[in-house]
């Protein structure tokens, strides 16, 4: 079964398309390579030993969604990973993240209602609990007032597809991700942030191979057993899984209604010092690091309730914060020495 994956040559979405190819799907990628490269490609067939049809689309341009929709013709199911994601940039430019992502996914769509596209699959965010009252938070915990205009698209991407589908034919899988992490076991596929990274894994890599000065830990004041800030950390492989196991669950009609969510966590949550130890005991490197001020729009504590996952989609994460921390650190030395 023909499978698009739109950002599929991004951090996640090229985890994905491993997985996918090695189910035996085929692939067709579509990326406008503003955040990604295209040798991405031939490192998904080194691992695979098949490399994946690409097409370099923006596809918030709906004529070139609609012709390469006609283009393949049967693409049964889409994977929509395509998306502007850093917070900060997203405060700075909300209009650019506003078009990007949603125009891109209502041409998406549109174009899947055209051919008779069955399933989709969209890459969500626990962005959209903001900061929850009561933790772990559910699949039912209230959706809060955005932090971010990033954070917005996401809610607004959700509700386009829930109103969407509720008048079409198309089933689909909300996958709420917490904090992606790791690389690939292979190594020829990790986090790539073109630019400074935003995000605390490639801040930690980058800062031990000596790429970048002393780490800052935003805040050490939160109510936490530490007083740095928890996340829910899933290690990229796992959170990869997640989508072929929803995509799995389309094509069997084992969906129990034409739009589920699922939280994609690991229920575990660390705080930025446990991530640090876990670093240093993995790479057996200490790390330099300052404490400094928070970060504005942080939140203080995040991590999933996955019962609902784990039961009723039949998936659950098996790494755990070493093997995360461990796989990005032999990436950033698989880097080092291309
Ligand atoms: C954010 C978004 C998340 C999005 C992700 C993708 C929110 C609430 N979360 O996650 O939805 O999918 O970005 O980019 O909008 N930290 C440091 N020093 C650093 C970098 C980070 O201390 O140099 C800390 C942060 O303050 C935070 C933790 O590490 O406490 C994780 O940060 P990060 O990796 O940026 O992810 P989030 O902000 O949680």
């Amino acid at each position: 079964m023909k499978v698009l994956v739109t950002g599929g040559t991004g951090y996640i979405g090229s985890h994905t398309v491993v997985e996918l190819q090695q189910k035996g799907y085929e692939v067709v990628i579509a990326d406008n390579l503003i955040n990604s490269h295209r040798d991405v490609v031939d490192r998904i067939e080194k691992i695979t030993g098949i490399k994946p049809c690409f097409e370099q689309i923006d596809l918030t341009v709906e004529k070139g969604v609609k012709q390469m929709f006609d283009k393949h013709g049967d693409i049964h199911s889409v994977i929509h990973f395509a998306a502007l994601k850093a917070v900060g940039e997203s405060v700075k430019q909300p209009l650019r993240y506003y078009h990007n992502n949603i125009e891109s996914l209502i041409n998406i769509l549109d174009a899947m209602n055209r051919i008779g596209s069955k399933t989709i699959v969209f890459s969500s965010s626990c962005t959209v609990y903001g900061q929850p009252e009561k933790l772990p938070v559910t699949e039912l915990s209230p959706i809060q007032p955005a932090c971010s205009p990033y954070g917005h698209t996401k809610q607004i991407c959700e509700e386009i597809i829930a109103n969407t589908l509720s008048v079409s034919e198309l089933n689909g899988v909300l996958l709420r991700y917490f904090n992606p992490v790791g690389a690939h076991p292979s190594a020829l596929i990790g986090e790539l942030p073109l630019g400074a990274p935003n995000n605390l894994v490639p801040c930690i890599t980058q800062t031990a191979i000596g790429k970048r000065p002393a780490l800052k830990v935003f805040g050490d004041n939160y109510n936490t057993p530490d007083g740095t800030a928890v996340r829910d950390y899933i290690h990229v492989v796992d959170l990869a899984k997640s989508h072929v196991v929803a995509l799995e669950r389309l094509f069997n009609k084992k969906n129990k209604k034409n739009l589920e969510i699922f939280n994609i966590g690991t229920g575990q949550g660390y705080s930025v010092l446990e991530v640090i130890q876990s670093f240093e005991k993995v790479s057996g490197r200490k790390l330099d690091y300052e404490i400094v001020g928070r970060r504005s729009g942080d939140i203080e504590k995040i991590w999933a309730d996955t019962t609902f996952a784990n039961k009723e989609l039949g998936w659950k994460a098996v790494l755990g914060i070493d093997e995360m921390m461990l796989s990005a650190w032999n990436w950033e030395i698989a880097l080092k020495g291309e």
